[in-house]
């Protein structure tokens, strides 16, 4: 029997790290997983992969900036499987500049994706997680969120928005759970995905060094699977009765600081 046996899921930012991990874990836990992403040609590989393996799983393009969108995907899943369990809001950039490097243009595009991207999730989709009558709602923040400097990635807009996913989340656990609709963070620290790539980070054991004197735990850095997990935990029904949560996952980076 798997964790998330008969549930349906959407996963933003599913076309790499943290987000393709989840879908992949939650494949194999028996979820359904709509998996969306921007990036069209490597959501479309990731889902085509899921399903060569004998999971249950359909890529969709979703910009988490766009209201229009997010209709369509809350659309087309209900479409597809007939309702909404979960709902992951991984999606995520970031930008590395102070407060006085920060120009309108970046910290409107940070705020945008990283932030008011989950509220506009949360606000199409939740009507089907209350018709259906429960849900469980997973947002990413990061430990941005709870200290500042370099767990930010030195980035002021980034640690702005994160900090917003956390507070959002836990005003939607109030709003919502008469509900039953579950709504927690989860707070990685520095972990080897695409964005590590994308800062120019070529390998897990470059990253470790950076973040050597950080996390208690070699090598200092998570992989995607383990936030992954973490999303497993807080998505399924062992989490029954955990709401409004921050699930740190940083190697015990937050308990130094
Ligand atoms: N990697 C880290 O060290 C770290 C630490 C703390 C928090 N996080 C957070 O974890 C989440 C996942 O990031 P990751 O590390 O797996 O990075 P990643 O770059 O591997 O994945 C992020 C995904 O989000 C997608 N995306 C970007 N803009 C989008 C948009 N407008 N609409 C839809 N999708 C969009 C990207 O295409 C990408 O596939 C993010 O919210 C990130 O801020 C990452």
């Amino acid at each position: 029997m798997g964790r998330l046996d008969n549930k349906v899921a959407i996963i933003t930012g599913a076309a790499s790290g943290m987000g393709l991990s989840g879908a992949q874990i939650f494949v194999r836990e028996g979820a359904s997983v709509v998996l969306t992403d921007v990036v069209e040609d490597k959501l479309n590989k990731a889902a085509e992969e899921i399903k060569k393996n004998g999971g249950k799983a359909t890529a969709i393009k979703l910009d988490v900036t766009d209201p229009e969108n997010w209709q369509q995907v809350a659309d087309r899943t209900i479409e597809l499987y007939g309702k909404i369990d979960i709902l992951v809001n991984n999606a995520g950039i970031h930008i590395a500049k102070g407060i006085l490097d920060t120009d309108m243009e970046t910290w409107n595009k940070v705020m945008d994706i990283d932030a008011t991207s989950v509220w506009l999730g949360m606000k199409i989709v939740i009507p089907f997680m209350q018709k259906n009558g429960s849900g469980s709602i997973v947002n990413t923040s990061s430990i941005g969120a709870l200290v500042g400097g370099t767990a930010t990635g030195w980035s002021a807009a980034y640690s702005a928005a994160k900090g917003a996913v956390r507070s959002l989340t836990k005003f939607a656990a109030q709003e919502f759970g008469k509900d039953h609709i579950r709504v927690n963070s989860v707070h990685p620290g520095s972990t080897f995905t695409g964005m590590a790539q994308e800062a120019g980070i070529k390998t897990k054991e470059e990253m470790g060094k950076v973040y050597d004197g950080k996390a208690a735990l070699p090598p200092f850095v998570a992989d995607a699977d383990d936030i992954g997990y973490a999303y497993l935990y807080l998505a399924s029904d062992e989490a029954n009765f955990v709401t409004g949560e921050e699930l740190v996952v940083d190697g015990g980076w937050t308990t130094n600081s």
